[in-house]
């Protein structure tokens, strides 16, 4: 079970220092579940060092350039994000698709170069609501996923876009039936996300597809991410 905390423009340094030592020790109480937090590029450094020697909360971005370096202005490579302390990057967000112009080609480039970096990988997939109204949900799902490589430190998220930040989750038979059909295209644990707090994680993460949560709003909070945390390792137990 992974639990992966997306800060999105949230938390400058100061304040994702504050937070990583606040949640420094939570993986020795939630066994089974890996804990990723996902600051800004900026407060990468300072949560890395906020956590300290010894914790093993994970710290990844949320994106990541597809070359190494070069005139890419306003980009961020793989190396300099290890440089500083991250493991791994989140690859394709919808909000990313939605208002970056990102495609499933600059997906797959981020990703390869990420994985070949030594990056793990957070890649993002979901249907807007248009698209499930029009009952395109697996088409979309096919297509985003077959741009995806295969790779054991690859994991999926599935996040139906009108679920993100709308307090409206998936219900867990939407995800289930999502997560069982991106494992029938590209078998890797997959990761609900659109949604997921305190109160409905226990029933997302019992689904037999989900293998975690990539949560936004509700892991800016620390207790709110702990609780996340804790609901991961109880259905894990
Ligand atoms: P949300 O965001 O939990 O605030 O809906 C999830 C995400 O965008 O990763």
């Amino acid at each position: 079970m992974l639990i992966a905390g997306n800060w999105k423009l949230f938390k400058g340094p100061h304040e994702a220092r504050a937070f990583a030592a606040q949640i420094r020790h939570l993986p020795e109480r939630v066994s089974g579940v890996q804990v990723v937090v996902c600051p800004p590029f900026v407060s990468i450094e300072a949560a890395v060092r906020g956590l300290g020697q010894g914790s093993h909360v994970r710290v990844f971005s949320q994106n990541v350039h597809w070359e190494l370096e070069g005139a890419f202005t306003g980009e961020v490579s793989a190396p300099m994000l290890i440089e500083v302390g991250a493991t791994g990057a989140i690859v394709g967000h919808s909000e990313r698709r939605q208002y970056f112009g990102e495609t499933d080609e600059t997906v797959r480039m981020r990703t390869e170069t990420a994985l070949e970096a030594g990056l793990s990988v957070i890649a993002c997939v979901g249907e807007t609501e248009a698209e499930r109204k029009a009952e395109e949900t697996e088409e979309v799902l096919e297509r985003q996923v077959a741009a995806i490589p295969r790779h054991e430190r690859l994991v999926i998220a599935y996040e139906p876009v009108w679920a993100i930040g709308t307090g409206m989750s998936a219900t867990p038979e939407m995800a289930q039936d999502a997560h069982a059909f991106i494992k029938s295209l590209h078998p890797t644990r997959v990761l609900y996300g659109g949604s997921v707090k305190p109160d409905n994680a226990q029933v997302l993460l019992a689904q037999a597809d989900v293998d975690g949560a990539l949560v936004g709003g509700a892991s800016l909070d620390a207790l709110s991410f702990e609780a996340i945390c804790l609901a991961a390792a109880d259905v894990r137990a």
